[in-house]
């Protein structure tokens, strides 16, 4: 009788214990050649605790979540938070003309701190993506855990004041401002990855727009990556400013998700980007991929 109930325990935990294991969200091979190098490692890693035994899982998620002191500079938890300071450098400092990228992260360290927040402290390097210049940036990065806040950040870099891009700008505004028929565009890049020369400001101010978006809705366990501006039309002037109607599409790399949101703003050389209103659109499947444009 107990050999019995022996061979039926044993039994049950073979049949619970191997679907288990065999669960992996798994993201097309496509879209992971895209990803960020370690994008793969992490989603592997997430999903081995699935395979685990609880008692692991819950020391696994825990250890997961809070990578604590000295953080290595190549891995995703450092990563994530300096991609917040390259969003928040493109609010601050983003124009048509000049557009922040995340090079290298030096160093990082993380700690909690009061009310259950979340420090990081970071030596990186960030990339002027037109002028093509690098900076060192010292910055701290606060994420708020558990609640629907934004991470708060400083930064101090070297030189940002130096990238003088004052004509570039207004130029592009002068055109714009006086456009008899107001500019619309679509699919930036295109499906084959390539910008018409005359419509990259308008790329490069979507992206610092949409910075405004990554920043607001950035976590400690999220990497987003602008992927296309999907449609992009040009309002009438109000005030001064430059009005647009942006679509766009994000990369979220750690759930491997493309989420679009409408971004409807304003832009001027004295007054920079100015968002009116962001709204995250739902998903729609014949959005995801931009349709072949011949
Ligand atoms: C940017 O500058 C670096 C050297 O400072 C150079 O190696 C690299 O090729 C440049 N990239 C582009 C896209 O011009
Ligand atoms: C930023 O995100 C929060 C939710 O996380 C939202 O309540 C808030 O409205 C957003 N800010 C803007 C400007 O949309
Ligand atoms: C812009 O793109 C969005 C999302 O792909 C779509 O819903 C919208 O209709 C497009 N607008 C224009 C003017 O093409």
């Amino acid at each position: 009788m107990s050999l019995r109930i022996i061979v039926v325990l044993a039994v049950l935990t073979g049949v619970t214990g191997s679907p288990s294991v065999t669960i992996r969200p798994v993201a097309d091979s496509a879209d992971m050649s895209t990803a960020h190098p370690n994008s793969v490692p992490e989603t592997v890693e997430e999903t081995e605790i699935f395979g685990q035994a609880e008692l692991f899982e819950e020391e696994e998620a825990e250890e997961d979540v809070m990578a604590t002191g000295e953080l290595n500079p190549n891995h995703y938890p450092a990563q994530r938070a300096a991609k917040v300071v390259q969003h928040y450098l493109n609010t601050r400092y983003g124009s048509p003309y000049r557009l922040f990228g995340l090079q290298r992260v030096h160093s990082g360290n993380a700690e909690d701190v009061a009310d259950s927040r979340r420090k990081y402290q970071l030596e990186i390097s960030v990339q002027e993506m037109i002028g093509n210049t690098t900076e060192k940036c010292s910055a701290e990065v606060i994420f708020a855990r558990g609640e629907q806040r934004s991470a708060q950040v400083q930064a101090s870099c070297e030189a940002l004041h130096k990238i003088d891009t004052k004509a570039q700008e207004e130029e592009f505004y002068q055109k714009y401002k006086k456009n008899p028929s107001l500019l619309s565009a679509q699919y930036l890049p295109d499906s084959y990855g390539h910008i018409e020369p005359d419509m990259k400001p308008l790329w490069h101010l979507g992206t610092v727009a949409s910075s405004f978006i990554m920043l607001n809705e950035s976590t400690e366990n999220t990497l987003y990556n602008m992927a296309q501006v999907a449609n992009v039309t040009q309002l009438p002037t109000e005030n001064d400013q430059l009005k647009f109607d942006y679509h766009i599409a994000l990369h979220e790399m750690v759930s491997q998700e493309i989420i679009h949101w409408k971004l409807l703003f304003t832009w001027s050389p004295a007054e920079g980007v100015k968002v009116l209103q962001m709204e995250q659109l739902p998903h729609c499947h014949d959005c995801e991929k931009p349709p072949n444009t011949n």
